[in-house]
Formats: structure tokens, C-alpha cells, sequence
């Protein structure tokens, strides 16, 4: 069941990402009231799945989702402060499904696992990757994208191959699976945890780390805002996203069915693709 294929060494999957203003501001914000910025999914009201009464939430009315807006193209932050991404379109979409309304706390990546668990949220949509070991402290819904850890380095750099981070410094946000599969193949004095991707990217335009383990898809947006990194074409790694709740969460049965609505009738699919352009 669990696809993590550590260092599994694929050639990096073939997806480009469109030409996004990034603007993915400083990671620790406190919680900011949710706009988002355009849903395109929003105006499909409620159908099915559940009606709002019946839901038991955090807040009443609401679904609360405790993201990481630092991280496109899943969730980031435009100029005007409003959130967007797939992650916030896609629960977006569930919310209008469930007749909730969406309500987005921006944290650290960290806290914003740990939310769901002590109930200050009903979900966590971070391009969250499945793994036993949150498994054991959360549940998950089914999974609704493929995640791969990549690796950045400078262009010119001798790293070649993740192989090749073996007695490098690599940089990581605190809390991702990149840290943790770093750690646990370089040991933890090789790894440093930044409190987002970009403070990472920034590290390594500082020659302070010399590699970056993170997503592939947020990996190809920091390339492209700044220039003289490069992505390696191997991957780290290849994982499956998902949503993550509190153990037993009452809530697991309706957004499992509203995410299935979505993939049934494309609108996952739409959202996908007005972020990430194929090759
Ligand atoms: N997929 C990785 C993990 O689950 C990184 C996710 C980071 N997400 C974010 N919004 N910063 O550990």
C-alpha cells in the first residue's frame, strides 16, 4: 500500500509548472482569514456527500484546514495576501461540497500536522504525504495527487545523483519527509530544517547548504524564481498526498466521497491543471 519508494531514483516525472507570480511570503504567519482568491470550483454549491447539519467540525459551519502557504503550487500567498493553489481550490471544492464554509489557518508545516491531532483543525491540506509514522498519530483520506522529493543544487554543482548528497549539507523545511529521509539516510548533523521551502532555496543561493530536498513541483517553482539552481533529473523519492485528520475523525467517510466526486467529474483534474502545465 505504501508507495514511498525511498531513493527510488526515478527519472524526474515530466511535469512543468506554469508560469505563476510567486509569491510565497515568510513561513511563520499567524492564522489570516481566509479568502481565496479564485475558486475556480467555489460556484459548483453543495450537491451531495452530506448536508452542513449533520457534519461535526471544529467550528460549526466551518471546515477548517490547517495549511502551509508557502508552497506552490499547492498553497502559496498572492501580493494581495489571498491564498491560492490546488490544495486551497481542492478544499475549497470539498467545503462547497459538504456546505461548509472553508476556513484557512496559515502555519508552520509542523503545526500544521499537530493541528488536526490536538483538534484545533478538521483537516491539514499541505501537500501532506502519507507515511506510517504520521499513520500512527492521524488518519488520512484517500490520496489525491503524487508527490516526488527532488533535490536543487546550483548549477555546476558536482551532486549529480542523490547518491551524491553523501558528506554535503542539505537544506529541508522542518517537519517534511525530506527531512526525515535525509536525516535517516545522511544523519542529522548533514541536515538543516529551515521553516519553509523558500528560507531552504535561500539558504543554498547563500551557499550555506549545498542541496535542497523538497517536492518536486514546489522545487520547479524556486527554480524558476531564481536563477543558477537547477533540479536534479533523479528523484529522491516518490510519495502519495493526502488529506490528514484526527484519528477516527467524523469527518473522514464525507470528504473521502466529496474527493471522489471531484476526481469522478474532473474538477480535481481542472484544478491540477490550471497550476501544473504538463510537459
Ligand atoms: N510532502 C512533504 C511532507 O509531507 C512536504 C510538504 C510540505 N508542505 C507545505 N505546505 N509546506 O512532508
Amino acid at each position: 500500500m505504501k508507495k514511498i519508494s525511498r531513493r527510488s531514483f526515478l527519472a524526474a516525472a515530466g511535469l512543468s509548472v506554469a508560469a505563476l507570480a510567486l509569491t510565497a511570503c515568510g513561513g511563520s504567519s499567524a492564522s489570516t482569514a481566509s479568502s481565496v482568491a479564485s475558486s475556480a470550483a467555489s460556484s459548483e454549491a453543495a450537491s451531495t456527500s452530506a448536508a452542513a447539519g449533520e457534519l461535526t467540525t471544529v467550528e460549526a459551519g466551518k471546515l477548517t484546514m490547517a495549511t502551509n502557504a508557502t508552497f506552490p503550487p499547492y498553497e502559496m500567498t498572492t501580493d494581495a495576501g489571498e491564498f491560492e493553489g490546488i490544495d486551497i481550490e481542492a478544499a475549497q471544492a470539498i467545503a462547497d461540497k459538504l456546505g461548509l464554509e472553508l476556513q484557512i489557518d496559515d502555519m508552520d508545516f509542523d503545526a500544521a500536522l499537530l493541528s488536526v491531532q490536538q483538534g484545533k483543525a478538521d483537516i491539514v491540506m499541505a501537500g501532506v504525504t502519507v507515511t506510517d509514522e504520521r499513520k500512527a498519530v492521524m488518519d488520512f483520506s484517500d490520496s489525491y495527487a503524487t508527490g516526488i522529493q527532488s533535490v536543487i543544487v546550483p548549477e555546476g554543482s558536482d551532486i549529480a545523483s542523490p547518491d551524491d548528497l553523501a558528506g554535503k549539507k542539505i537544506g529541508t523545511q522542518r517537519g517534511t519527509t525530506g527531512y526525515i529521509y535525509c536525516t535517516d539516510d545522511f544523519g542529522e548533523d548533514a541536515v538543516v530544517a529551515y521553516d519553509s521551502g523558500l528560507t531552504a532555496v535561500q539558504a543554498l543561493n547563500n551557499g550555506q547548504v549545498d542541496a535542497v530536498v523538497i517536492d518536486n513541483a514546489p522545487a520547479k517553482e524556486y527554480v524558476a524564481a531564481n536563477p543558477g539552481l537547477k533540479v536534479l533529473e533523479t528523484s529522491y523519492a516518490e510519495e502519495d498526498y493526502a488529506i490528514g485528520m484526527a484519528k477516527s475523525s467524523p469527518l473522514e467517510d464525507a470528504i473521502n466521497s466529496a474527493l471522489e466526486e471531484l476526481k469522478a467529474d474532473g474538477t480535481l483534474q481542472a484544478i491540477v491543471d490550471k497550476y501544473i502545465t504538463a510537459e
